[in-house]
C-alpha cells in the first residue's frame, strides 16, 4: 500500500502534540504555577505537624495553640485554590485540544480520496475520532499533572524529611525504590490486562452491532444460537480479564501497605535508639512519619505515569496517521461553469492498487453532448469503475478523460463534480427529512416549489404526498423507513434538482420490481433529456434507445454500436440479448 505515512517516534509525537498546547500557553503557565503552590502546601501540611505536636501538646504554648487552627484553614484555602486552578486549567487546555483535533480530523476525513475509505472500516475511523482523541488529551494532561505536581510534591516532602532528620531519611533510600519497583511491576501487568480488556470490549461491541444491524439475517437464517455462543465466549473473556485486573489490584494494595509499614517500623526502631532519640522532638517524629505516608500517593501515580503515557502515545500516533493522509489532489485550475457535455475517454488504463491487476484496459469512447451511452457486460467487468473515474474518485494509471475537450485533471475538482449527477444502485440517504435529502448540498439555493417539482418529475411526489408529514418526513438512518423503489425515486429527484449537464446512472433500477421500474423509467427519461448520459443497465430493454452501446468484458471494450447494429453483428450483445429474452 502506498501510504505516505511513517510511524513517528515518541519524541516527534510529543513535539507535535506540544504545537496543540502552544495557543494555550498562558493557561499552561498558570496551571504549573498552581502545581508548585500545591506541592509546597503538601510539604507545609507535614511541616505543620511539628509545631502542632511540640507547641500545642508538649510545650503548651498558648500562641501556637491559638494560631494552629488558623494556619490549618489558611493552608487548606491556598491548597484548594491551587488545586482548582490546576484541574480547571489543564481541563480547559485538554478540552480545547480535543475539540481542535476533532475538527482537524473531520475536515481531513471529508477530503480524503476514495481509496482511503476502501482501505479502512468505519469502526476503526470512528474509534479514532471518539476514543483516541480523548485518550491523547487525558494522557497528556494526566501525565503533565503527575510528572510536574507529584514530583514537586515528593521533592518538597523529601526535603522536609531530610531537614528533620538526615539519619531517618536514610530509610527512604530502602523503601522508596522497593515500593516503586512493586508498583511498576503491577502497573505493567495492568497495562497488559487492560489491552486484552479493551480488545474484548471491542469484540463485545462488534458482535452486538452485527446482530443489531443484521437482525433480519440472524432471524431468517436461524443464527441466534450461533450468535449467542459467540457472544458468550467474548463475554466470558471480558469477565476473566476484569477479574485478573481486580485481583492484581486487590493484592497490590496490601503489599504496598506492608512495605510501607516495614519502613515505618524501621523508622520507629531507629528513632528509639538513644543517639537518634536525643536529636529529635516528638513533633519532628510525627511530622516525619506524616511526610513519609504522604509521599506514597504521588509516588504511586508517578510510577504509573509511563503506562499512561504509552497509551497516549499510541493514540496520538493513530490520530496523526489519519491527519497525515494526503487529501484528494485538487491541482486543477481551469474553471468550468456549465459544461456542454462532451465526454472523451482516450486509452484509459486503471488499477485500484499498483500491486493489483489491471481493472480497465485501453478504454476509448466519445459521448457527444446530449447523447446517451450505455454500458453492458457481466458483473465485475469494470463498468462501475469506468464511470467512477469521470468524477475523479480515483486517478488513472494512464490515458486521458476529457470534458468539453479539457482534461479532467486540469479542472477544479469542485467544478468537475458540479457537472455530474450520479444515481447509483445503492442509494445513500441521510438521516434527515425527505426535502433535505432531495435538496442535499444545495439547500440554500432551492425553494420548496423546486423540490416539489423535482419530486413530481421523479414520480416520487405520488408517495411523498401520502406520507403524514409530506416533504418533512424523516427517512430514518439511511432511509430505512422507505422502500427500495421510494429511495431510488428520491435519488432521482435529487439528481433532477441538481440539474447537472452530465448524468451517470449506475444500475439505477436493478433492484426494483417491474412496477416500480416502470415509474422510474419514466422518471429517468425525463432526467436524461438534454443531458449527456452514461448509463449502466441490468435490463437491456432500458438501453435499447441509447445512441451507443458499449459492451465490456474483463476491463475491455469488446463491442460498440447501436442496438440494431450490435444485434445484426450477432456477437456478445446479441448473445446477452438472446439470453435475457429466454429468461422472460
Ligand atoms: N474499491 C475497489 N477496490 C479494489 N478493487 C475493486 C474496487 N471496486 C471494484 N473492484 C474490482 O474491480 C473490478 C471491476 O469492478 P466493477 O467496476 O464494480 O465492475 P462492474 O460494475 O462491471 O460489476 C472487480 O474485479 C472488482 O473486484
Ligand atoms: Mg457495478
Amino acid at each position: 500500500m502506498s501510504s505516505p505515512v511513517q510511524t513517528m517516534d515518541a519524541k516527534q509525537l510529543y513535539k507535535r502534540l506540544l504545537t496543540y498546547v502552544r495557543p494555550y500557553w498562558l493557561a499552561f503557565v498558570v496551571s504549573i504555577a498552581a502545581m508548585l503552590v500545591f506541592a509546597s502546601t503538601e510539604a507545609g501540611l507535614a511541616a505543620l505537624m511539628k509545631p502542632l505536636m511540640d507547641g500545642s501538646f508538649i510545650d503548651r504554648d498558648p500562641d501556637i495553640i491559638k494560631m494552629m487552627p488558623l494556619w490549618l484553614i489558611a493552608l487548606f484555602i491556598v491548597r484548594g485554590v491551587a488545586n482548582f486552578l490546576t484541574t480547571y486549567g489543564l481541563g480547559w487546555i485538554a478540552r480545547n485540544i480535543i475539540m481542535n483535533l476533532r475538527t482537524e480530523m473531520f475536515e481531513r476525513l471529508v477530503n480524503l480520496p476514495s481509496n482511503f475509505f476502501d482501505r479502512h472500516n468505519s469502526g476503526q475511523l470512528m474509534s479514532k475520532l471518539l476514543y483516541d482523541v480523548e485518550q491523547v488529551a487525558s494522557a497528556a494532561t494526566d501525565a503533565i499533572l503527575t510528572i510536574i505536581r507529584d514530583s514537586l510534591t515528593i521533592i518538597a516532602l523529601l526535603a522536609w524529611m531530610v531537614y528533620l532528620s538526615g539519619m531517618l531519611s536514610l530509610i527512604i533510600l530502602f523503601t522508596v525504590p522497593i515500593i516503586s519497583l512493586v508498583i511498576y511491576k503491577i502497573s505493567s501487568r495492568f497495562r497488559k490486562i487492560s489491552k486484552i480488556i479493551q480488545d474484548s470490549m471491542g469484540d463485545v461491541s462488534h458482535i452486538s452491532t452485527e446482530i443489531i444491524e443484521g437482525h433480519r439475517e440472524v432471524k431468517t437464517f436461524g443464527g441466534q444460537d450461533y450468535e449467542i455462543a459467540r457472544f458468550d465466549k467474548v463475554n466470558q473473556t471480558n469477565r476473566r480479564q476484569r477479574m485478573k485486573r481486580l485481583t492484581t489490584d486487590a493484592i497490590s494494595q496490601p503489599i504496598i501497605q506492608l512495605i510501607s509499614v516495614l519502613g515505618l517500623s524501621l523508622v520507629i526502631y531507629l528513632a528509639s535508639m538513644p543517639e537518634v532519640l536525643d536529636t529529635i522532638t516528638p513533633g519532628s517524629f510525627i511530622s516525619f512519619i506524616t511526610a513519609m505516608f504522604m509521599i506514597l500517593t504521588p509516588l504511586k501515580r508517578l510510577t504509573k505515569v509511563n503506562a499512561k503515557l504509552q497509551g497516549g502515545i499510541a493514540a496520538a500516533d493513530s490520530i496523526f496517521t489519519l491527519l497525515d493522509q494526503t487529501p484528494e489532489r485538487d491541482t486543477g485550475t481551469t474553471r468550468l461553469v456549465r459544461a456542454q457535455g462532451l465526454i472523451e475517454y482516450k486509452n484509459v488504463r486503471f488499477s485500484y492498487n499498483s500491486d493489483a491487476g489491471q481493472i480497465l484496459n485501453d478504454i476509448s469512447f466519445t459521448a457527444k453532448p446530449g447523447q446517451t451511452i450505455a454500458f453492458v457486460g457481466h458483473s465485475g467487468s469494470g463498468k462501475t469503475t469506468l464511470v467512477s473515474l469521470l468524477a475523479r474518485f480515483y486517478n488513472l494509471s494512464s490515458g486521458l478523460i476529457a470534458i468539453d475537450g479539457v482534461d479532467i485533471n486540469e479542472l477544479k475538482l469542485a467544478d468537475l463534480r458540479n457537472q455530474l449527477s450520479l444515481v447509483n444502485q445503492q442509494v445513500i440517504l441521510f438521516n434527515d427529512t425527505i426535502a433535505n435529502n432531495i435538496a442535499y448540498g444545495q439547500k440554500q439555493h432551492v425553494s420548496n416549489e423546486q423540490i416539489i417539482a423535482a419530486a413530481k418529475s421523479a414520480h416520487a411526489w405520488e408517495f411523498i404526498e401520502q406520507l403524514p408529514d409530506g416533504l418533512a418526513t424523516e427517512v430514518g438512518q439511511n432511509g430505512v423507513l422507505l422502500s427500495g423503489g421510494q429511495r431510488q425515486r428520491i435519488a432521482i429527484a435529487r439528481a433532477l434538482l441538481r440539474d447537472a449537464p452530465i448524468l451517470v446512472l449506475d444500475e439505477a433500477t436493478a433492484s426494483l420490481d417491474s412496477e416500480a421500474e416502470r415509474h422510474i423509467q419514466a422518471a429517468l427519461e425525463t432526467l436524461m433529456k438534454q443531458r449527456t448520459t452514461l448509463v449502466i443497465a441490468h435490463r437491456l430493454s432500458t438501453i435499447e434507445k441509447a445512441d451507443q452501446i458499449i459492451v465490456m468484458h474483463a476491463g475491455q471494450i469488446v463491442e460498440a454500436g447501436t442496438h440494431s447494429e450490435l444485434i445484426a453483428q450477432g456477437h456478445h450483445y446479441a448473445e446477452l440479448h438472446r439470453l435475457q429474452f429466454q429468461e422472460k
